[in-house]
């Protein structure tokens, strides 16, 4: 007779050993007695705040008894859950609190196990706000765009379009003040379930100043804004729109083609003395492709693709889809993905061989290779770079449209039967992945807020290799986005709640 296994197999990759390891910490809070509820949760992410908690000097039990004084538990149905509770306990639990992990990330940010408030109670039904009932948006939405959900679905674009324009005017003038605070409104208004429909319901909102009411104000009364009308209908605006719209071209060039004055692409290429670079070279001849948005199907055929031609270099290899399109986008300007492998060391020679296969295969159109600079050594890095160090690659690559349902999403009229569609391609090591997958699905406010309450909420600095503490002096290890979330004691945001 053979027993049988006492737990079922991991399907997930395992943590490294050390990590299992349980270490001896002080006890801070001996009348607090944590009970993590596996279910809904999964046993690594449990061993890991077991961890976590465990190090801030709380007691977490391994076995649900009558000494157990906090329940918490992932799992947000109160019926099964309390009906599971009393079958595993012995007792009758008369005295627990039964949680919500809200309650858990909230005590592991002050360090200390945080009263119990109502929020904190696992409900059986998530409260909804009722029809026609005065909007509540305005009640606590955080000024950092990491502690707010913000799915696809804008109910404000009205209002964000113009600040965008605003935003990415200031941007052309190099007044980054400015620019920031509209992109900030602009995300701070994304993440309300409603239309606003007059300033008044905007007076609790964070990061909104006087100049963003003031567009506001004339949006919502006029239905335009003067100021955004007028920066529309400016040439240097056009132009720079236009020039910065070229793969390659960031506004320093596009502004420097302007003083010549450029105007149009048809000036660019008749001048002479102007030197493109690869990118831009490309840039121009792929234009018309590369400017057209990359749809959903297209993304997922090109994830085919690049995942064939991995798995065919080596089985271990992982790859996911990053960007917009993780965040469940409907188009995007690129497919972004993450490719490596288990074997430390051995991702950025995949990332390469990825890069020689898919030229044999006749589909790479343009490849701007750039190798690993990473060197944990460099780190913790306390200026954030606007690039990270791992080894990856802008691509332009030749998308059929035989796999693509659907077909593709290209111009009416066009019977080539391929597209051409940029794609950029990371390779972290694995102990990098979740950083740098976390850093890579964006979007890009998301990610600024993220790394600014670590620094100004948290004293951690976070970038897309690692999270350091600056008050231990260590970094902090994490295999999942939910540790990193942890960590900074923040509540876990879905990927598709991150379009901030
Ligand atoms: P993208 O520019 O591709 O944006 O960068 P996106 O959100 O996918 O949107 P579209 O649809 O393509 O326009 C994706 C994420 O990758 C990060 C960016 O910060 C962004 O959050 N990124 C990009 C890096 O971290 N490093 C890079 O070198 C490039
Ligand atoms: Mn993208």
């Amino acid at each position: 007779m053979f027993p049988a296994p006492a737990v079922p197999r991991p399907r997930k990759r395992s943590r490294p050993a050390e990590a299992c390891v349980p270490r001896r910490e002080e006890v801070k809070f001996k009348d607090v007695r944590v009970y993590l509820v596996e279910r809904k949760m999964g046993r690594s992410r449990r061993s890991f705040l077991t961890q976590l908690a465990t190090s801030k000097g709380f007691i977490v039990e391994d076995v649900l008894s009558d000494k157990v004084t906090h329940v918490v538990s992932e799992d947000s149905q109160a019926a099964s859950l309390w009906k599971w509770l009393k079958d595993c306990a012995q007792t009758n639990l008369p005295n627990v609190h039964v949680l919500d992990v809200s309650w858990f990330t909230d005590s592991m940010r002050e360090g200390r196990p945080v009263a119990v408030e109502t929020r904190h109670l696992i409900q059986d039904t998530v409260p909804t706000s009722p029809e026609g009932s005065t909007p509540t948006h305005s009640a606590t939405v955080s000024p950092y765009a990491c502690q707010r959900r913000t799915t696809i679905e804008n109910k404000n674009n009205i209002l964000t379009d113009a600040f965008e324009v605003l935003a990415e005017s200031y941007e052309f003038n190099e007044m980054e003040g400015p620019c920031l605070a509209f992109r900030r409104a602009a995300s701070v208004l994304k993440s309300l379930p409603q239309a606003v429909r007059c300033l008044g319901e905007t007076q609790d909102l964070p990061c909104l100043g006087e100049h963003t009411k003031a567009v506001m104000e004339e949006v919502l009364q006029c239905g335009h804004s003067f100021e955004v009308e007028k920066i529309l209908s400016d040439e240097r605006y056009q132009t720079l729109k236009l020039f910065t719209s070229v793969f390659g071209v960031g506004p320093k060039t596009a502004d420097k083609w302007y003083r010549r004055g450029l105007r149009s692409f048809s000036d660019i290429l008749a001048d002479r003395d102007i030197h493109f670079n690869q990118m831009q070279q490309n840039g121009f001849l792929h234009y018309g492709d590369i400017s057209r948005a990359v749809s959903k199907a297209e993304a997922r055929s090109l994830s085919n693709i690049i995942d064939g031609t991995a798995r065919a270099i080596t089985p271990a290899a992982i790859l996911a889809l990053t960007g917009g399109f993780r965040r469940g986008k409907e188009f995007g300007h690129d497919v972004d993905f993450i490719v490596t492998t288990p074997e430390l060391g051995m991702e950025e020679s995949l990332l390469c061989k990825i890069i020689a296969e898919l030229k044999k295969k006749g589909i790479l159109l343009y490849c701007d290779y750039q190798a690993s600079t990473f060197d944990m050594a460099k780190l913790p890095s306390l200026r954030f770079e606007a690039m990270d160090h791992f080894a990856k690659c802008f691509l332009i690559l030749r998308l059929d449209a035989s796999g693509v349902e659907g077909g593709l999403h290209s111009a009416e009229g066009d019977s080539r039967g391929w597209r051409a569609v940029r794609v950029d391609l990371v390779s972290p090591p694995m102990d990098r992945y979740a950083f740098a997958l976390l850093g890579w699905t964006g979007s890009r406010q998301f990610e600024r807020d993220l790394r600014r309450f670590a620094r100004g909420k948290q004293r951690m600095l976070l970038d897309n290799h690692a999270l350091y503490d600056k008050t231990k002096n260590e970094f902090l290890a994490a295999t999942t986005e939910r540790d990193i979330f942890a960590h900074l004691g923040l509540e876990y945001i879905e990927p598709w709640q991150r379009n901030a």
